[in-house]
């Protein structure tokens, strides 16, 4: 299967995870793809003026998977102003997940999530599952990252 993993990755973290992801998806055979969305216009601070830099087709792929990190408690601005722009992915099943910095409950991740979750749906994707990965602890951050693999790829192999 031909996977599109599209993640906003502002420090590295959620870029790091994604590549753990990949390393799994390829040793099971399955061909991934890493496209990293950037804000065109960077010094730009108001959410509803944010540019995107790059726009992949997104229907060359037979499974998505999302990624981006929590920011002000809420899904990063860039990666809501970059799904809200993507063409409708009908029917194709979709995974997401976000890293934050803190390990305590109301920092944005279940928040981040449902956000994602919700434009994903409006634009006919099917989303399958979600992680959230807090970065803050390496046990924990290892931990949540080894899950998030697990269950993707689980979910993945079963769409084969
Ligand atoms: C501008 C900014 C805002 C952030 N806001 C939050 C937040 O509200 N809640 C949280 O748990 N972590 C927050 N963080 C921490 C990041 O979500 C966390 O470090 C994440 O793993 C960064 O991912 P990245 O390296 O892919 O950009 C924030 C980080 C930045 C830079």
């Amino acid at each position: 299967m031909k996977i599109g993993m599209i993640i906003f990755s502002q420090t590295g973290n959620t870029l790091s995870a994604a590549k753990t992801l990949k390393i799994r998806l390829n040793n099971e055979g399955q061909d991934v793809e890493i496209q990293r969305i950037e804000q065109a216009d960077e010094n730009n601070r108001d959410p509803k003026k944010i540019e995107i830099k790059n726009m992949p087709q997104l229907n060359i792929y037979d499974a998505l998977i999302f990624a981006s990190p929590v920011q002000a408690f809420s899904l990063a601005g860039v990666f809501k102003a970059y799904l809200q722009k993507i063409d409708m992915i009908e029917g194709i099943t979709s995974f997401c997940f976000v890293t934050k910095g803190m390990n305590t409950k109301g920092f944005g991740g279940k928040k981040a999530i449902k956000t994602m979750s919700d434009i994903i749906s409006v634009k006919g994707g099917e989303v399958k599952s979600t992680a959230i990965i807090c970065w803050g602890k390496k046990d924990i951050r290892n931990l949540q990252t080894a899950m998030m693999v697990e269950d993707f790829s689980k979910q993945i192999n079963l769409l084969n």
